[in-house]
């Protein structure tokens, strides 16, 4: 394979530039061009290309973002986008593709390869939300990011006696709220895969009350069953009766702007350059991922059709630490 081409695709995360640069340079490694894709499968369809050198990808291990940009593209799911992103591929001689990106990006890779594009996967969102790999690249610096967040509210928290519904992204998935909660050993954790009431938060609430607490920190993921605004409604309308003061802090956009961490950095370092492994050694339409401290291929087929399941005996050990009497 002679000219390969690197894209990012959907949500930015922690990462993408850490696997950009492996990339480039395995690729150049190999004696292959390789160009970068400006923008995801938006620059695809706008023939959107830049070539890459060893220099084009220096000093930017330690930069969160993509420095190829990033989009979700409307026009590339039209049958219509589909033709001109197979145009420039081909205008370009672009022989091989790697994807970086969450689902949707793997449904679209899965596009190109029925296709025919040699395309290889590779799992890059916040949310760790893709079967086929433990953990995505970016995971691990939001989730600091969402730490150091939840220890800085819970200052304020304390100092004031207050209640706090802090949300945290992860789109349908509870993953990242999951571990954050955990980690920063928030009193309730709002996941989309354990449904709960608004009696239950209250109930939380009143017992970090009655055991002397000077804060309550709930983390609601985005798509848990209710979400912050409508918690803290009801919760304020209790306020006289739960012994709280409630407000919320919805995390945002920064959880995916960290400095990736060393994990991250090494994480993605090894699968940009795993996804050019399998392009150079002829495999494709698969996504590399990580099981245990090996990468691993899964076919695309697979990555998109089947789903990421939560350990939810996770949610179980945090809720009975948190209090141990639940048990
Ligand atoms: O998939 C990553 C993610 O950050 C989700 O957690 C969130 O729901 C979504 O992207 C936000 O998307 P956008 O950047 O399009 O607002």
């Amino acid at each position: 394979m002679k000219r390969i081409g690197i894209l990012t695709s959907g949500g930015d995360s922690p990462g993408m530039n850490p696997f950009i640069r492996a990339a480039v340079r395995r690729g150049l490694g190999y004696g292959m061009e390789v160009v970068g894709i400006i923008a995801g499968y938006q620059g695809l369809c706008d023939s959107n290309v830049r070539e890459m050198t060893l220099r084009s990808v220096g000093g930017i291990l330690d930069r969160a973002g993509t420095i190829l940009e990033t989009a979700r593209s409307d026009e590339f799911m039209t049958r219509e986008g589909h033709r001109k992103a197979l145009r420039t591929l081909n205008e370009q001689g672009i022989e091989g593709l790697v994807v970086l990106g969450g689902d949707g990006s793997m449904r679209g890779a899965m596009a190109l390869h029925e296709s025919g594009i040699r395309v290889v996967g590779a799992p890059g969102t916040i949310d760790n939300d893709l079967y086929g790999t433990e953990i995505t690249i970016g995971v691990d610096t939001a989730l600091n990011t969402v730490i150091d967040c939840i220890d800085m509210i819970r200052a304020t928290a304390s100092s004031h006696r207050r209640a706090f519904l802090i949300e945290v992204m992860g789109h349908h998935c509870g993953y990242l709220a999951l571990m954050a909660g955990i980690a920063a050993g928030a009193e309730m954790i709002c996941i989309p895969e354990k449904p709960f009431e608004l009696e239950d938060v209250a109930a939380v609430l009143d017992h970090a009350y009655i055991r002397g607490k000077a804060h309550c920190i709930v983390v609601v993921a985005e798509g848990a069953q209710y979400n912050v605004q409508t918690i803290e409604k009801y919760l304020q309308e209790r306020q006289q009766e739960l012994g709280f003061d409630v407000r919320s802090s919805i995390l945002g956009y920064i959880q995916r702007g960290g400095k990736p961490t060393a994990y991250e950095r090494i994480l993605a370092t090894r699968l940009g350059a795993a996804a050019v492994d399998c392009l150079a050694s002829g495999t494709h339409g698969v996504m590399v991922g990580v099981s245990g401290h090996q990468v691993i291929t899964t076919p695309l087929a697979e990555v998109i059709s089947r789903r990421q399941e939560l350990d939810l005996s996770l949610h179980d050990l945090a809720r009975t630490l948190e209090d141990p009497q639940t048990r």
